[in-house]
């Protein structure tokens, strides 16, 4: 909560900078407001029961921003998956990032990078050991966003998403972040 001094000063100084934005970690409260992120934002959706169950099994390395309103203006959530090794028949855990967006409004000034960061710091308690995605051949600006932190293409999915669109599977080995 906020007192009336601090309310009143935050009027009183309100630059209507967009910028300023907080990271934390999500509750079930702000999955409302994480829901319309997505749908605003990404044409993959999911019902509510994917994202509680996600936040119920890796609560650490499901992250918000909001604004200095609290507003959510950002999530990004991951889930641990065990797959078999690319070099030998163990069964090894990989982070798999499920989904980030950011909004329109708040887009290149850092909140991806922060997410990216702070999550992928977060899940490393897995003992995982790799980072995985899947991203859109034409989604250039994300797949900068993850070049960025070294990720690298390892393959291509066909058709994986519905309206037929090909994926790069991108990939970090954990020693490399
Ligand atoms: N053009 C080129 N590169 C860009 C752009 C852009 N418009 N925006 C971001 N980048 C790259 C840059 O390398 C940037 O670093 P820099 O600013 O130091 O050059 C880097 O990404 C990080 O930028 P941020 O400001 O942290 O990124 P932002 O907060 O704007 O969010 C995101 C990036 C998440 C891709 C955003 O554009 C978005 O929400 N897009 C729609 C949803 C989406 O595509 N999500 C990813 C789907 S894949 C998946 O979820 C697994
Ligand atoms: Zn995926």
């Amino acid at each position: 909560m906020t007192t009336n001094k601090e309310t009143k000063t935050n009027i009183f100084n309100n630059t209507n900078d967009p910028s300023e934005f907080f990271i934390r970690t999500c509750s079930s409260e702000d999955l409302d407001e994480v829901i319309e992120v997505n749908e605003k934002e990404l044409p993959e959706d999911y019902p509510y029961f994917f994202y509680k169950s996600i936040l119920d099994d890796f609560p650490e390395c499901f992250l918000v921003a909001q604004n200095k309103h609290g507003k959510i203006i950002a999530y990004i959530m991951w889930r641990v998956e065990k797959a078999p090794s690319a070099n030998s028949l163990k069964y090894i855990n990989k982070a798999h990032l499920v989904s980030i967006a950011v909004s329109e409004g708040y887009r290149r000034k850092g909140v991806a990078k922060s997410l990216l960061a702070n999550s992928m710091t977060a899940i490393k308690k897995y003992k995982i050991h790799e980072y995985v995605l899947e991203v859109r051949v034409s989604n250039y600006t994300a797949i900068r966003l993850y070049e960025k932190f070294n990720y690298k293409i390892e393959s291509i999915k066909k058709n994986y998403y519905r309206d037929g669109e090909n994926a790069y599977f991108m990939t970090l080995d954990v020693n490399d972040y």
